[in-house]
This record gives C-alpha cells, structure tokens and sequence, in this order.
C-alpha cells in the first residue's frame, strides 16, 4: 500500500442504537487518522466489531464472528482486529486470551482513545471508565452518507440495576451531557442536513445535566433549533417519566407520538424480583396520564419471559397488562443469566416453558403490532425520506409513528419530509402516496 491510498475500517455493530451511535464517533475518529469505511471486511485494514452484552447470544455471536476472520488475519498478519462495546467492557483480556488474533479491545467509555491504540501508542485493552469526558476528546460529527435521521447519545449509563440487567456494569453510573453540548451537537447536525434527531441514552429520560430543568426541559430547547423537525428519544424507565416530560409530548409538535417504555412483566411479584422500582398498575396509570396528553401516542415495550421464579400467573399477568395497554409493536426475550446480576445464580425455569411463554406472548404481541400498523391505513402522516424503495420512482421513510413507508415519489428527495396518505399495510411496512 502507498501513502497516496486510504486505509479502510470495517466496522460492524451489534446490539442497540446508541452502538451505532459509538460506531459511527468511533468511524469518525479512525478517519482523522486517514481510514475511511468499508462494507466489506476483506478490503479492510482494520476490523472493529463494536459489540453487545445485553443477552447471551450477542457475546457467542462475538466469538464466532471473530473466528470466521481467523483466515483473512492468516493471510494478511498486518490487518488489525479491535473489539469494542459492552462485551469488551465485560470480557477485557479475556478476549484476546481467547482469540489471540485480536490486536485491541476498548470500552465504550475509552473509545476516544483508539485512535491511539490503533497507532500502537496505548495499550492493547482498554476498559477504564477515564475522568476525562470521552465526547471532548472525538472529532465533529460528519456526514458520512445523506442521512436525514441522526442518533444523538445525551446520556450513559444506568443506576437502575435491574436485577437481570449487565448495562449498570459494563456501562456504568449514569452520566448526563451538559445541554450546551448536546444542542451544539444537534445543531451541527441540522446543518448538515439532519432533520430528525433521537436521543439516546441507557435511561434517557432519567437524563439530568447542566443547563436544562430535567429530559423535558432538554427537549424543550432542542425544540427551538430552526429545522430540527423531529425529535424522539429511547431508552426510557417508567420511574423517570417525569410530568414535564409527559406535558412535553403534549406540548411539543416536533416530538414524535411514538413511546418506547419497557414494562418487562405484568406480574407486580415478577417486577418486585427485578428490581424494577414499580407495579403493573402504576404503569397503566402511567400510561393513562401520557395517553391523555398526547391520545394519539404508540406505546412499545421490552418483555422478558421466563425471569427466574415466574409462575403461570404471573405470565397470565404480563399477558394481561399487553391486553390492557395495546403495544404498537414489542421486543420480548427469554431470560438469560448475565454474569456478575443479581438474578444470575437464581434457579431456571424450565427451557420448555420459558419458550412456550415466549412464542404465546409474541403471538399476541404480533397480533397488536398488526392490528396498530393496520389502523394506520386511510390516514395521513408525516414521512421523512431515507433512502430510495425497491421499485423505480420509489422512496422510503419513515412516519411519525416509525413505521417504514413506501411511497411513488419521482420528484421527491432523500430528507424530504412529506405528507403521504396510507394506502395499505403489508407485512413490515405500509404504503401510501403523496398528498
Ligand atoms: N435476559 C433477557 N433479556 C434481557 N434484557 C436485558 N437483560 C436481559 C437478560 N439478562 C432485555 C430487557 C431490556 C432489553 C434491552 O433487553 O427487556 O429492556
Ligand atoms: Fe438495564 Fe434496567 Fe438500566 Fe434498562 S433500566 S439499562 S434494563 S438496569
């Protein structure tokens, strides 16, 4: 290789949004140093997989992927294989112990620091949580495609703990950004042609930084930057939707009606054992007083089945709640012990039944999720335009409430926010035309 070419980066990104939030701050700090991305890992100079250690499946995942690259790394000893995310965090030295071919494992709070490591300039593991601010340290954010919808990560970690949860770990305490920080960064971006924004934090709405009275207050001055037209935030905790958060979704035209608020379990002995801090009923009250400020609002949950010590009745209960409250659409897992939980050395329940639980609660989950796309047909809605559909003339965004919707729309442009009136639904999308 001459100086004259580039170096190429692969990244690939596991697990939640504010993953790929990091993998592209991680992206834009490898290219200051003269990487530029590439989708395919053979072409690459270094491979970073940016990981995920919410469930067990994610690390295995890891752990093979890492070992399809043993033939690439074979043929090409000076390619450079970095492990990033949660499950760096959790597994440090044990990764390269493991599969000696990887050169650099780094955490998500040190991963202002790659760059150096890259160069051979730091240590091969990095899982320090640094005094210093990592987001003082990371290059402006840049455009990196016409991407009119944009992460914003305003705040990390969690000092929930959940008793399943391995995020208060690897990520650590709860930490909020100063709002001046994060309207500068949400600024640059409308600039660059960003028109929809969502926060992102571990527990969003427990965000609690300088300069802003609360996550409400946050979203309020976000609200006034000229061009920002949506905005829309995820993780949220019931304990933490504030009544100037809910009066926000209210009040805020720009805020998106669309509400991510994991429940996990119906059952008030099942949300007792989890350490969630609230019953069933206190979220359906809760739900009740968002759904009087804003009617129109879709609801989506995290379920887990299968958390150790659940009964029938108490899966009756989740059930139930699902019933009660009508999810637009729903993410449900079985249970798996995390190490270092709380609820890891708590006994199992039995496999069969936790599968079975699962598939009943996805069935009616699916039914829900149909029903609410369903509802959607003969309205009009807000869509903003991401990339082009699978037909000439045809683009794709999406609608207020983050369904994908195709749209005939010749004239149209990516980042065009437009009105479309919904035609049909089909299995996990909807289309409609321009009005
Ligand atoms: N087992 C199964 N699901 C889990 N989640 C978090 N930890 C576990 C675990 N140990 C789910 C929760 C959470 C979502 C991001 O992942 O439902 O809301
Ligand atoms: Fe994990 Fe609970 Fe914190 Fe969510 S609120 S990140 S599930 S500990």
């Amino acid at each position: 290789m001459t100086d004259q070419t580039p170096k190429r980066l692969f990244i690939k990104t596991y697990g939640c949004q504010m993953n790929v939030y990091d993998s592209q701050r991680m992206a834009e700090a490898m290219g200051a140093e003269g990487y530029v991305e590439t989708d395919r890992p053979e072409d690459a100079d270094m491979v970073l997989l940016n990981t995920c250690h919410i469930r067990e499946k994610a690390a295995e995942k890891l752990y093979s992927d890492l070992g399809r690259l043993k033939p690439l790394k074979a043929g090409r000893p000076d390619l450079k294989i970095g492990v990033a995310g949660c499950v760096a965090q959790a597994e440090g030295d044990e990764i390269i112990r493991r599969m000696p071919l990887v050169d650099l494992v780094v955490g998500p709070q040190a991963y202002h620091r790659l760059p150096a490591m890259a160069r051979g300039e730091g240590p091969a593991v990095d899982t320090e949580f640094p005094a210093e601010d990592k987001f003082d340290h990371l290059p402006q954010r840049r455009a990196t495609r016409r991407a009119p919808a944009a992460f914003l990560t305003v705040q990390e970690g969690c000092d929930k703990f959940c008793a399943f949860c391995v995020v208060p770990y690897t990520r650590g305490a709860e930490v909020s950004r100063p709002a001046a920080r994060i309207l500068a960064e949400a600024r640059d971006l409308v600039t660059r042609g960003v028109r929809e924004i969502t926060l992102l934090g571990q527990n969003v709405n427990g965000w609690h930084g300088e300069g802003a009275e609360g996550f409400g207050g946050l979203i309020r001055q976000l609200a006034e930057i000229d061009g920002l037209d949506r905005i829309r935030y995820t993780t949220s905790h019931p304990s933490d939707m504030a009544d100037d958060l809910i009066a926000a979704h209210r009040d805020i035209p720009q805020l998106m009606p669309y509400l991510h608020l994991p429940v996990q379990s119906g059952s008030d002995r099942m949300l007792k054992a989890m350490n969630r801090k609230h019953t069933a009923d206190q979220y359906l009250r809760l739900i009740d007083r968002i759904r009087a400020a804003r009617p129109d609002i879709m609801l989506t949950s995290d379920f887990i089945v299968g958390f150790p010590g659940e009964s029938d009745a108490d899966h009756a209960a989740t059930l139930r709640l699902v019933e009660q409250v009508g999810f637009g659409t729903a993410f449900s897992f079985k249970y798996s012990p995390r190490p270092g939980t709380p609820a890891a050395g708590r006994a199992l329940v039995d496999d069969a039944v936790a599968d079975a639980r699962l598939k009943e609660l996805q069935a009616l989950l699916t039914r829900q999720q149909k029903a609410a796309q369903e509802s959607m047909v003969g309205r009009t809605l807000g869509v903003l335009f991401e990339k082009p559909g699978r037909l000439p003339g045809q683009l794709v965004g999406k609608s207020d409430y983050l369904h994908s919707v195709f749209v005939d729309a010749p004239d149209a442009q990516i980042g065009d926010l437009v009105q479309v009136r919904i035609r049909e639904s089909a299995a996990n999308s909807l289309a409609g035309e321009l009005v």
